[in-house]
Parts: C-alpha cells; sequence; structure tokens
C-alpha cells in the first residue's frame, strides 16, 4: 500500500516538470468557413461552424470570436457527431468553452484514448428555459500527457435542449473552469447585499451560519459591475459568523470579494422612486414576483405573500414574500415568510387560511393560526404553520399531506359540512395524454386529507368560492377558475363541483392577467371577495420585475348574457385620491378634445360615454389609446379587444393608469382588461375624441392617483 502511494507521489512530481508559462496550443477555434480536419457524421452540426445563434434558438452567448459549434442545426432533433483528428496531449489541461443540454452520453463532448472516453462534459440544461450561455470547463488531463486522443462532439438527443455548443478547445497548463470558493464574515450589520448582473452565469450560493443554512440559490452573480443589488436579511445571526459558498467562480470574477454588509437593504434611499416602479400596485422591493399566494386577512392586515426570487431579475429559487397592507392599496414589505425547504425544493404556489377553531392542534400562543399550503416541489402538497400573525411559518414534521402530480393547493373552509375542502391542480399522463384538472380533497384537520372528485379541463393555481348572484344571499353560485381566469358557475356540495353550463366563460380580456387568488377570511362584516393577480409585466432595466394587479372585487351579476363575474377596482383605491376634476354633458364633436391641456401621470378615471352617431370614441392617456368602437360595440387598447355592448345607449368605464399599466373595466367591470406596457415618462398628455360623428361625455371624472409609496 505504502508503496504505491509513493509511485504517485513520485509520478506527481515528474508531471510537474510540465511548466505553467508554456504557451497554450489552440485545438480549435472554429473561426473558419468549415470543420478543417474535423470529421461529422450525421446532420445536427450543419456544414461548418455556427456563427452565433441559429434560427429559432435563444440568444447564444460566451463563445469567442464569430463561430463555434452549436449542433442546434435545423433545430433540436437532428443528430449527429464532430470528431477531431488525432492530437497529442501536452498540456496539463484542456480547457473549453461549453453549453447546451445536460444529457450525459447524448449532448456531450468526449476525449477518448484508444478509443476509450477517458473524460466526458454536457452542458447545464435539461429543462424548459435555462440559458445558452457557454462557460469555461477544463479537463485535468495530467496522467495523459504525452497520449494520442481525439475529440468527439456528441449529439444524440432529440426534443429539448438536444443539443451542445463548444468553442475554443486549447491545451494549457492554466484552468480556465470557475472553482468553489468561500468567504466568512461576522455579521455587524443586518443585510448581506449581493452584487446581480443579469445574464451572467448563474453560480449556486449557500450561506450558513454554524449548521444552520440561512438559503442556498442560484444566483448570476456579478463578476464586475452589478445590473442590481440583491440582499439576505440575517437578522436572526448578528453577532455570528456566516459562511458564504458559492460552488463555481472564474478565478477573475469579484462576484464573491463584492459580497458587502449593510443595515438598510440596497437603494433604500430611493426605493419605490425608481424611473419605471408601479406607484400603486405592488411590487417587490428587489427581485422577481410571480403569483400571489397565501391572501389571507387576520386582524386587520390583508396579507400578500408571493412567489419571488430574491435573488434575481427572473423566475427562480421560489421562496414566498411577504407583504402586508390595512387598506389594500398601501403595502410593507415584510421579510421573506417562507425559504424554500432545501436547495432545488422550491416554495411554489398556494394559499392561507386562518383555523380558528385549532382543527391541525398548531396553536401555541393566543393568536389565531394562519396555515399556508403550498407545492414543495421535492415533496408534494405541504402545509405550514404561523403562530405570530403570518410573519414565520413551521413546516408541519408529516408534510407532505397529499402526494400526486400537480400543484397549487388553495384551501377553503366550507362551513355546511364543517371541513376543509383544499383544491389543487392535478395531473396525469404526459405529452397529447396529459389530462389537466382541478382534484377536490377534504380533511377535518388539514393534515389527512381524501380525494373526493376530479373537474377536467382546468390548469394551475385554481381557484374556488362562492358569491351570490346581484347581491342576494340566498341565491348562490359556486365560482371555479385557475390561472387564467376562465370561470364556470355551479353548485358545490363540499365534494364534488358540479356546472351549470359546460363551457368556461372568459374573464380576463387583457395582456398581464395571470394565477390569480382571492383573499379567505374576510370578516363577514366586509363579505367582500377580493381577487389580486399577478401582473405580468416586465420592469426594463430596474433591481425588481414583474408587479400584481389592482386589487378588484368580484361580483355575480345577472346580465343578457346570464350570470357573470364581474371585477371593479376595490373602493378602497379612493384612498389614493388627490385633485379631481369632472366634466358633464359635453358634447364631442368630430376632433374636438375637451381634455386638451390636462396633464396627469397616475391616474383613476370614470366614464359614463354616450357614443351617439360617431364611429369611434378614443381616449389617449399618455399616449395609449383605448377605442370604443360604437359599430363593432369593442372596446380595445393595443393588441386587444373585447365586446362591449352599449346599455341604454352608453358605455361606463374605469381606467387605472400606473408607470407600467392600464386596467380598464367596461360596464361596471363586466369586462376586465388589465394591460402592461411600459408607458412613456415624459407624456402626461390626456385626450378624449369622438371620430365620425358625435359622441356626448355623460360624465368623466379624473383623479390624479398619489403615490401608494408616499407617507
Ligand atoms: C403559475 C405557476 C404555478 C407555480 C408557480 C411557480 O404561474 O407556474 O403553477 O406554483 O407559478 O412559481
Amino acid at each position: 500500500m505504502r508503496s504505491i502511494v509513493m509511485c504517485a507521489g513520485v509520478c506527481l512530481g515528474l508531471a510537474n516538470v510540465l511548466v505553467a508559462d508554456e504557451p497554450d496550443i489552440v485545438i480549435a477555434d472554429f473561426e473558419g468557413a468549415d470543420y478543417g480536419d474535423w470529421t461529422t457524421t450525421g446532420t445536427a452540426f450543419g456544414p461548418g461552424p455556427a456563427r452565433g445563434t441559429l434560427p429559432n434558438q435563444m440568444d447564444v452567448s460566451g463563445y469567442e470570436g464569430q463561430g463555434l459549434v452549436n449542433s442546434y442545426f435545423k433545430g433540436d432533433n437532428a443528430t449527429g457527431t464532430l470528431t477531431s483528428p488525432p492530437l497529442t496531449i501536452q498540456r496539463r489541461y484542456i480547457n473549453f468553452l461549453l453549453g447546451g443540454g445536460r444529457y450525459p452520453g447524448e449532448t456531450c463532448i468526449n476525449l477518448l484514448v484508444d478509443g476509450q472516453v477517458v473524460r466526458t462534459a454536457t452542458g447545464p440544461n435539461d429543462r424548459p428555459g435555462g440559458t445558452e450561455r457557454l462557460d469555461w470547463y477544463t479537463w485535468d488531463v495530467q496522467d495523459l500527457v504525452g497520449q494520442q486522443a481525439v475529440i468527439q462532439i456528441v449529439d444524440q438527443r432529440q426534443g429539448g435542449w438536444g443539443h451542445i455548443n463548444v468553442d475554443q478547445l486549447v491545451q494549457s497548463n492554466r484552468k480556465r473552469q470557475a472553482e468553489p470558493q468561500s468567504r466568512r464574515l461576522v455579521m455587524a450589520q443586518r443585510y448581506l447585499h449581493l452584487p446581480v448582473r443579469n445574464g451572467a452565469a448563474v453560480v449556486r450560493m449557500k450561506v450558513t451560519v454554524g449548521n444552520t443554512i440561512v438559503d442556498d440559490f442560484d444566483i448570476e452573480l456579478a463578476p464586475g459591475a452589478p445590473s442590481f443589488w440583491a440582499f439576505l436579511d440575517m437578522a436572526q445571526y448578528q453577532g455570528q459568523e456566516a459562511v458564504i459558498e458559492v460552488d463555481r467562480l472564474p478565478g477573475d470574477s469579484q462576484g464573491l470579494a463584492q459580497v458587502r454588509q449593510d443595515d438598510a437593504i440596497p437603494g433604500a434611499a430611493t426605493l419605490y422612486q425608481e424611473k419605471y416602479r408601479p406607484q400603486f400596485h405592488f411590487s417587490p422591493c428587489v427581485g422577481w414576483n410571480n403569483d400571489p399566494n397565501g391572501l389571507v386577512f387576520y386582524k386587520g392586515e390583508w396579507h400578500l405573500y408571493f412567489q419571488h426570487n430574491p435573488y434575481g431579475w427572473n423566475w427562480g429559487n421560489m421562496h414566498w414574500g411577504h407583504a402586508v397592507s390595512t387598506d389594500l392599496v398601501h403595502w410593507t414589505q415584510l421579510p421573506i415568510a417562507i425559504y424554500p425547504h432545501q436547495f432545488g425544493d422550491w416554495a411554489f404556489s398556494g394559499g392561507a387560511v386562518v383555523d380558528r377553531d385549532n382543527t391541525a392542534g398548531f396553536k401555541s400562543g393566543t393568536e389565531d393560526v394562519i396555515v399556508a399550503s403550498y407545492t414543495s416541489t421535492g415533496r408534494g402538497e405541504v402545509i405550514a404553520y404561523s403562530n405570530d400573525r403570518g410573519r414565520t411559518f413551521a413546516d408541519y414534521e408529516g408534510n407532505p399531506v397529499v402526494k400526486h402530480q400537480g400543484r397549487d393547493p388553495k384551501i377553503i373552509w366550507y362551513e355546511p359540512g364543517q371541513h376543509w375542502v383544499m383544491a389543487v391542480y392535478d395531473e396525469e399522463g404526459a405529452g397529447d395524454q396529459l389530462q389537466q384538472r382541478i382534484a377536490f380533497y377534504t380533511s377535518t384537520d388539514l393534515k389527512s386529507w381524501t380525494l373526493q372528485s376530479k373537474l377536467d379541463r382546468y390548469f394551475e393555481c385554481p381557484e374556488i368560492f362562492e358569491l351570490p348572484v346581484d347581491g342576494n344571499s340566498q341565491n348562490t353560485r359556486w365560482v371555479v377558475y385557475a390561472a387564467d381566469g376562465a370561470y364556470q358557475l355551479g353548485r358545490f356540495d363540499g365534494k364534488t363541483f358540479t356546472p351549470d353550463q359546460p363551457e368556461k366563460t372568459r374573464f380576463n380580456w387583457g395582456n398581464c392577467f395571470y394565477a390569480s387568488q382571492t383573499y379567505s377570511n374576510v370578516p363577514p362584516e366586509d363579505g367582500r371577495r377580493i381577487q389580486i393577480a399577478w401582473g405580468q409585466i416586465g420592469h426594463p432595466d430596474m433591481p425588481f420585475n414583474q408587479q400584481m394587479n389592482f386589487p378588484v372585487e368580484l361580483t355575480l351579476r345577472t346580465t343578457e348574457e346570464g350570470v357573470r363575474l364581474c371585477a371593479n377596482p376595490v373602493r378602497e383605491v379612493s384612498r389614493l385620491h388627490g385633485k379631481s376634476f369632472a366634466l358633464e354633458r359635453i358634447m364631442l364633436t368630430d376632433g374636438a378634445n375637451p381634455l386638451a391641456g390636462k396633464r396627469g401621470e397616475l391616474l383613476h378615471i370614470q366614464a359614463v360615454l354616450e357614443p351617439g352617431d360617431a364611429q369611434q370614441v378614443v381616449l389617449d392617456l399618455r399616449g395609449a389609446q383605448i377605442v370604443y368602437d360604437a359599430a363593432a360595440q369593442t372596446l380595445s387598447c393595443r393588441d386587444k379587444q373585447a365586446p362591449l355592448p352599449a346599455v341604454d345607449g352608453c358605455v361606463q368605464l374605469e381606467i387605472l393608469v400606473d408607470r407600467l399599466s392600464i386596467e380598464i373595466f367596461g360596464n361596471g367591470g363586466r369586462i376586465y382588461m388589465p394591460m402592461g406596457m411600459v408607458l412613456d415618462v415624459d407624456n402626461t398628455s390626456l385626450g378624449i375624441t369622438a371620430q365620425g360623428g358625435t359622441a356626448t361625455i355623460r360624465s368623466l371624472t379624473v383623479h390624479e392617483m398619489q403615490s401608494a409609496w408616499r407617507r
């Protein structure tokens, strides 16, 4: 044994004869028009190196010069190989840039000696999304120095990420691949500030204090100047030593060195004053949001949890962010409420209820327990409970409570049966055979659940609730919908939903509505059904991205077409009213604009318009046009259009204008059209005109909205 160790030592010593300053040997840089001495089989590699991104491919980056190997030639379904001529290994390392699919043996680069694969590597991607960036990869080939080898690039995979990208194969005595690194610092201030550069290589960062993992996540760590700073709340760890580890950091990256402490969150001094910050819609201080989660009212607070990536501008690292409001318009963001269970086991969407009767037995103090239900991506449907008014949650030790293929559990209390109901997206099969539906489970203790029924043809983020028709509590319907908002009305007996009609009815006519949810535990004296949806709106060049749509009150109203779900801005919108002016009974003759000279950035507009014999009535709000077409009886904004028949010769419009959105409500909420768009900051002009005839403004009130962030 001893002699073998000795031998290894001697061998290493010999190999060290290779000196670091020997020049690099370029094996291939793929800058030529063809592959030269390299040989191809199949079609995936095309006639020669690609010049960057190929048709229908996400943006390829990270390669050097103009050309690279890109086996996306004619798409993901082409296969083939690309093989180098024999080469002699003369340096300790082979460095190369690598990207594409992460399928060992199928999308890979191999080093072969005597026909045997002695080294192999794949790209980083095996799921939708991901990145077409190439990164440095290094093989340590010290033991192979002097031997003949061939490099073979393989694409034998079809379908998503069925391709491989390679560039700049170089023999070298210097390693280019990123290495794990760590840093220790004693927490003297509350926050760790983390530099993020959009588009930088994703690294995995783990922050620990003693044996506790504070958080473990992916981050586009900025090697140099960041696009923005993210933060990690270390309030609980003051005075203790934190260890920050990253799994891979290129030698020249300043990403870890730049991490710093601060008592304020990044950008605190100018928070909410950013150019594209929504002024009366919720958006996260920093990072990404998608779905609203756990909407629950408790003791005067409207809780808004949300799908949150605290460490990036894009979707990822799903946590439950948290904000509260006492009036649905002013929001205060609180520390993250639910962290991922472990790396990659993200906290996806779900709901929250108040367990007033302590049916689950989680109560430990004087507060009623708030129980959150959500999808833990690695475990299934789980519950977590809070004894501190929704600030922090403990994971139920018996999790998961439901295991199936699906996600997004929303729980409600079914009063007549005195039990809980979970509506959860459930799927079976795949491809053409995929069945998508809502599964309904029941429970008396929130922990053990019994499957009762399934409702076909619904996708993620299901919701179910009961509403009076025309305000009559003796005449109710149950409403069911999923992420797109299209709904069915029907009966629900606590176990099975029976729709009144086979078809769904469209609810949202805009371009930025998804994954909405309604509040639970709203006090009976309030009695409203309040919905918040994810406002799918990109915020260019900002440290945050996406927002929530304005909270709406849902009602059921009888219309000519039957009972319909209507949405109106919650009445608390008036709390933000600033100056206002009103017009009444004004004739709109062809082209005249009674709003000429009026200006406003943030607006709440209420109008009753009589199209008369005009062809169109056009509201021009800061350059965005909302058009009522009288002949077609349609309302449109940008590329979206909704039917809106006049009622008694009039159409009624209510409109909210923020920095990146215009929400339009037609005829008392019968039509709901939330529109995301970047409004020109310098354009505050307003206009209303009639075309092709004379219309009448019965009434028009313009309220200037105050920023909700100005306290
Ligand atoms: C909807 C959704 C949910 C999922 C969550 C993940 O937007 O895909 O189905 O739980 O987002 O962030």
